[in-house]
């Protein structure tokens, strides 16, 4: 077992078992709230997973630091390890019993991205990558997309929970892949879409103000399977969150072009 593996099986087991509370209440009645903005939404089920995962963390690793997005980690001075948690990312979808959400845990080691551990309750699809260890789908080797042609590109985006308010929308970038690509898909959950850029089904995701939680296991999964990230101009994007996009890595390129034109 690598060094990492440990840790790994450690969020490996935290996310199945934050999963499996997702799939019980998948589909039935929610207390459901919002937070920052009346479309910005969290439930209990939220809630839940991740008091399970820093419950279970705090049991396991006691001196590491946690970010967690609904606010119960904790820093913890000179700790090598830093837990980014997303409990449930979709959670729009799981409101509305709509089968597309999952559980991100990433750990950073010293600042930089370490491990990354996604998964899908209801297809039971597992996402894990290690720095330089190459990245994993139920235990099978995954990796990017070869197309090499935006025109065939079949691409995803997200909006951000400001978009009713804010300028930076995101409408008049989606409007331009519109023309360029095959295909665009919103799917709502950031994590998810950074995993299926990894396993080859989308050629490409970018998506302005993510969390770093929504983006820490997802884009160390699209590096380990082969891809490229980084922010809408292209510096490096992943783990501190804001704008990401990911890609094949052939794309990069005709992506952040597109991009450009809009800023
Ligand atoms: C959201 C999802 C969505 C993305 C939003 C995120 P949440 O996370 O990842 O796809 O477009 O920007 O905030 O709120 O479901 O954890
Ligand atoms: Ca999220
Ligand atoms: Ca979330």
């Amino acid at each position: 077992m690598s060094e990492a593996g440990p840790i790994l099986e450690l969020a490996i087991g935290l996310a199945r078992e934050a999963g499996a509370i997702q799939r019980d209440r998948y589909g039935t009645e929610l207390d459901i709230q919002t937070k920052q903005s009346s479309i910005d939404l969290v439930t209990e089920v939220d809630r839940a997973c991740e008091a399970l995962i820093v419950e279970g963390i705090e049991d396991a690793r006691p001196g590491d630091s946690i970010l967690a997005e609904e606010g119960s980690g904790r820093e913890q001075a000179g700790a090598d390890l830093r837990w980014v948690i997303d409990p449930l990312d979709g959670t729009t979808n799981f409101a509305h019993a709509y089968p597309r959400f999952c559980v991100s845990i990433g750990v950073e080691r010293r600042g930089e991205p370490w491990i990354g551990v996604v998964y899908d309750p209801l297809l039971d699809e597992l996402y894990q990558a290690v720095r330089s260890e190459g990245a994993r789908m139920n235990g099978r080797a995954i990796a990017v997309s070869t197309e090499d042609d935006l025109s065939r590109a079949f691409l995803c985006t997200g909006f951000a929970y400001d978009v009713r308010r804010s300028q930076q929308d995101n409408i008049a970038e989606f409007a331009s892949f519109l023309k360029a690509a095959r295909a665009l898909r919103r799917d709502g959950s950031a994590a998810l879409d950074l995993c299926y850029v990894a396993a080859g089904r989308f050629d490409g995701f970018w998506e302005f103000k993510l969390s770093p939680w929504d983006v820490a296991a997802g884009c160390l999964i699209v590096e380990e399977a082969g891809g490229l990230t980084s922010d809408v101009a292209g510096g490096q994007a992943h783990w501190g969150g804001r704008s990401v996009v990911a890609s094949n890595g052939v794309l990069h390129d005709a992506m952040l072009g597109v991009l450009k034109g809009h800023r």
